[in-house]
């Protein structure tokens, strides 16, 4: 028991275990999100976050994507496009900037963006002028907002990228089938 916490701990500060946390200055290589999703239909979804930061990863495949593009709230106030307004950062993250000694930790999306149902702190909400009331930002809708709206666009733009990048309706492969 106790070798085996032993070897865990090493694996986990040698960074080739990672744990999803509410927050790290560990960029993950890849990411299993979802692992407690409450639907008995959609699962797991794997999420390589190297590639995603790395490659060149724009709706028209030309440049690699901003930080902030996913990571929001971490750039200062003035550089926000509505209907952005929270602002946790004094300086746009990026991995230099993340690199600092004195660099904040990156939050998980899953820190604010909770699951329906979790009242522990008060849900995000935007109000969209398409939609008669503030929509409630859970992780599901966050989530789906961030990674569909792009690949949908992608797919539009490139439509060799249909089967690789899935679409907003491809719920299955993109979420592994629970259970
Ligand atoms: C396409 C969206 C996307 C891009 C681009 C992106 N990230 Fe992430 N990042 C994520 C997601 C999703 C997670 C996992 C979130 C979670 O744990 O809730 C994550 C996790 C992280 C974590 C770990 C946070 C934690 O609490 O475990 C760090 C650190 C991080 N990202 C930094 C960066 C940096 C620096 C960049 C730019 C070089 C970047 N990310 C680009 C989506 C993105
Ligand atoms: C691009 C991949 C992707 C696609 C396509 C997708 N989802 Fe998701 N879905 C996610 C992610 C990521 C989350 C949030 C994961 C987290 O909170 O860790 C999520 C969350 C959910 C949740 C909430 C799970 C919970 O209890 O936390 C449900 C239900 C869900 N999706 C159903 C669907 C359905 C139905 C479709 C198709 C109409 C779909 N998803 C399409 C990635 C996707
Ligand atoms: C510190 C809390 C916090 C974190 C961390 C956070 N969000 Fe948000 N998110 C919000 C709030 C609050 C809003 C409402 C708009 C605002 O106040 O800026 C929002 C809005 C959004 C929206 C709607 C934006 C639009 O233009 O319609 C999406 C999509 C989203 N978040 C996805 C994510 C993803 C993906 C992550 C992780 C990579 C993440 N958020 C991390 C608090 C957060
Ligand atoms: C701003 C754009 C953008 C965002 C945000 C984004 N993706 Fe992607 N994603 C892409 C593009 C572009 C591809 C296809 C790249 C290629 O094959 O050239 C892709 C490919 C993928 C693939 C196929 C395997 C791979 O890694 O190439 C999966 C799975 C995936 N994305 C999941 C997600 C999930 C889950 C999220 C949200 C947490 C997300 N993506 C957010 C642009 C994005």
């Amino acid at each position: 028991m106790k070798t085996v916490l032993i070897l865990i701990l090493a694996l986990v500060s040698m960074g080739l275990v990672t744990f999803q946390e509410k927050e790290s200055k560990t960029q993950p290589k890849e990411v299993v999100l979802s692992k407690d999703s409450q639907s008995d239909k959609y699962g797991e979804v794997p999420f390589n976050h190297e590639t995603h930061s790395l490659k060149s990863y724009s709706p028209d495949g030309q440049s690699v994507l901003t930080c902030v593009e996913c990571h929001h709230t971490d750039q200062p106030a003035a550089s926000l496009k509505p209907p952005l307004k929270t602002s946790e950062r004094e300086a746009v993250l990026t991995t230099e900037a993340l690199a600092a000694a004195d660099a904040k930790p990156v939050k998980s999306c899953r820190a604010c963006h909770l699951q329906a149902g979790d009242d522990s702190a008060p849900m995000p909400a935007l109000q969209y002028p398409d939609k008669p009331a503030p929509t409630k930002l859970t992780n599901e809708v966050a989530y789906h907002l961030n990674c569909n709206l792009c690949h949908d666009k992608a797919i539009a733009a490139r439509p060799a990228l249909k089967g690789k990048a899935p679409g907003s309706n491809d719920c299955i492969p993109c979420h592994k089938p629970a259970g």
